[in-house]
């Protein structure tokens, strides 16, 4: 992948005004210190676009979109941050270069690229023969297998002697490609390239397709490149072409994903005979805003949808479902034609209509208990979701297709829903965790704000914050710490360049810049907020040893868990005094 270091980056960055960029898009009008114009990421009929010569960023109050010169191109022109990058190096004259120079898995790359060359030539070869025609038989032509780098492993033409011509063994082995003993991994296998979220070639899946003993298929075992819960099946394809606002699909098989590709439909991506990770819905989750779960149509599918729901909807992701009525996406394109997939992922179900199709599937709707827990069934899921209007519409609609009052209905789900509140409200230990969680969140976001605007709050935090125990705010708290003794100090332009191109917490710095606290604070303020943070970190410790008192049967052990509680107790209690 092309690739600009951070100096040019930041040079490109200061030679380019936030507003001699967004000026070439918006036309903006001064107001105070700010230029204000038309968000063009949103419906916008006010100028709630700010512009800020100060922060070097734009910011719309509106929609929340916000960043510095990269993030208005890459929105604006539907390209990649990097991309973006790119644009303006290019324009500016600055070299390019084709891969990120320090990269200590540059040499293995090399290897899986010369690895996929040679089983590349093991296909076109006289021996390939067979493979070509199970390929032909299932349809992949030659465009395909060049696109999918698609190759065959022979056992009598094997890979390692020729990689040992340059490579020593040891590397070999390490990635996956040779045995202990100099013998292939390999064998008589499809072998289809797999590569990291950039592009880099990281192992293979392999499919057998002369007999049907052993493995259907097998991978690269787990390698320091090679982790299969941390990569997608084609992303990096997926992803590159992947338009504004288009959802990614997700299917189950490697070859699901080749065969949509033939009929143009190139947003596919698999996961590798696992279920999905939470590495991976976070990978897809700053890739786009929804997924449509497109698993093999058969009961196991279904269930892999049941269960990938509830992971990707934690995630916030807008979550639809095509359910298929063949094997899979494979035999589905197959048979049924490229028409009629297209119209299958343009309509996807949504996951009330999913979850309401598939409760049907044991009930006879004809049958009039049956259809009394189905509708109950529903109505119990129906209390789950938070959008009013889907309420509704799905409440009429059960009653006109069961011939049932809608008053009925709308009784029992307004039983269910208050049920529901009671259980939430009356839980006392939910309900005070939150109200100590709100006010340390809003401590800690102040205090990240602070120390985003300021470096002198950044020296008293490093110094006084015991720990900030919010995963993601931690790292952006330790992002800002880290950058700051590394240039210096913060400019926030550049620690935006800085955070999108090397970190994954530039959601969260979004969130706290977003917040739009006034300027000016007290260094009384930013003491406030420390205290806040730290308290709740020593109340979770001593409820964390509360808890171990409880279990800890030897006497001598529970005097010294209560003389550590007491000690932590009494730093508080001298916090306050002072
Ligand atoms: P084809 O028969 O080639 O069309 O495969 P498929 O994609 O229809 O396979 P299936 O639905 O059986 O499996 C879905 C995915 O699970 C595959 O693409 C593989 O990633 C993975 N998988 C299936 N079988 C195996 C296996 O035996 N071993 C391993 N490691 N992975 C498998
Ligand atoms: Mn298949």
């Amino acid at each position: 992948m092309a690739y600009v270091d951070e100096g040019t980056i930041n040079a490109i960055r200061r030679k380019h005004p936030i507003k001699e960029i967004v000026e070439r898009y918006v036309s903006l009008t001064k107001k105070g210190e700010d230029y204000w114009g038309l968000c063009p990421f949103h419906a916008d009929n006010n100028a709630s676009m700010s512009v800020s010569v100060k922060l070097d960023m734009f910011q719309c109050f509106a929609c929340h979109k916000a960043g510095n010169i990269f993030n208005f191109i890459a929105d604006m022109e539907n390209i990649s941050y990097g991309d973006a990058i790119r644009l303006l190096a290019k324009e500016d004259g600055y070299e390019v270069y084709s891969v990120k120079k320090n990269d200590s898995n540059l040499e293995y790359y090399e290897i899986f690229k010369l690895a996929n060359k040679f089983y590349q030539n093991n296909l076109n070869s006289s021996l390939g023969k067979n493979a070509i025609k199970y390929l032909e038989d299932r349809e992949i032509n030659r465009d395909i297998i060049s696109k999918f780098e698609l190759g065959l492993s022979i056992s009598r033409q094997p890979v390692t002697p020729f990689l040992l011509n340059k490579y020593d063994i040891n590397k070999l082995i390490d990635i996956g490609i040779s045995n202990t003993d100099s013998n292939d991994v390999f064998v008589d296998r499809i072998m289809i390239p797999i590569h990291d979220l950039h592009g880099n070639p990281i192992g293979y899946g392999a499919r057998i397709y002369q007999t049907k003993d052993g493995s259907k298929y097998i991978n690269t075992k787990a390698t320091k490149l090679f982790d299969k819960g941390r990569i997608l099946y084609n992303y990096h394809r997926a992803h590159e072409l992947l338009k504004k606002d288009e959802a990614i699909i997700i299917m189950e098989g490697y070859f699901d994903v080749i065969r949509a590709s033939t009929v143009g439909v190139n947003n596919c991506v698999a996961p590798m005979g696992t279920a999905l990770t939470k590495e991976q819905v976070s990978i897809l989750k700053r890739a786009t805003n929804t997924v449509i779960l497109c698993f093999d149509g058969d009961e196991a599918g279904k269930n892999a949808t049941i269960r990938a729901i509830p992971l990707l909807e934690e995630a916030k992701l807008n979550v639809k479902v095509v359910r298929l009525e063949e094997k899979d996406p494979d035999e589905f394109i197959i048979k049924r034609g490229k028409d009629e997939f297209i119209k299958k992922i343009s309509n996807p179900l949504s996951v009330i209509d999913f979850k309401m199709s598939i409760l049907k599937d044991d009930k006879d709707l004809n049958d009039a208990k049956d259809i009394s827990e189905y509708l109950d069934q529903i109505i119990r899921e129906l209390v789950k979701e938070t959008d009013e209007f889907v309420v509704e519409v799905n409440l009429k609609k059960l009653a006109s297709r069961f011939d049932i009052e809608y008053d009925l209905l709308k009784k029992r789900y307004n039983k269910y829903k208050s049920a529901n509140k009671v259980r939430s409200g009356n839980n006392n230990i939910v309900v005070k965790k939150e109200k100590v969680l709100d006010k340390y969140g809003q401590a800690t976001d102040n205090l990240l704000y602070y120390m985003i605007k300021s470096g002198s709050v950044i020296e008293k935090a490093e110094k006084d914050v015991v720990m900030i125990l919010d995963d993601k705010k931690r790292m952006l708290f330790n992002e800002i710490i880290y950058y700051y003794h590394k240039y210096g100090e913060l400019i926030i332009a550049d620690f935006i360049s800085y955070l999108v191109t090397s970190t994954e917490v530039f959601d969260t710095f979004n969130e706290i810049i977003n917040m739009n606290l006034k300027d000016d604070y007290t260094d009384r303020e930013i003491s406030d907020y420390i205290s806040v943070v730290n308290e709740y970190v020593r109340e979770d410790k001593i409820k964390k040893l509360e808890m171990e008192l409880k279990f800890e049967p030897d006497p001598m052990k529970q005097a010294s868990i209560c003389m550590e509680i007491t000690k932590i107790r009494g730093v508080k209690n001298n916090d306050r005094r002072n």
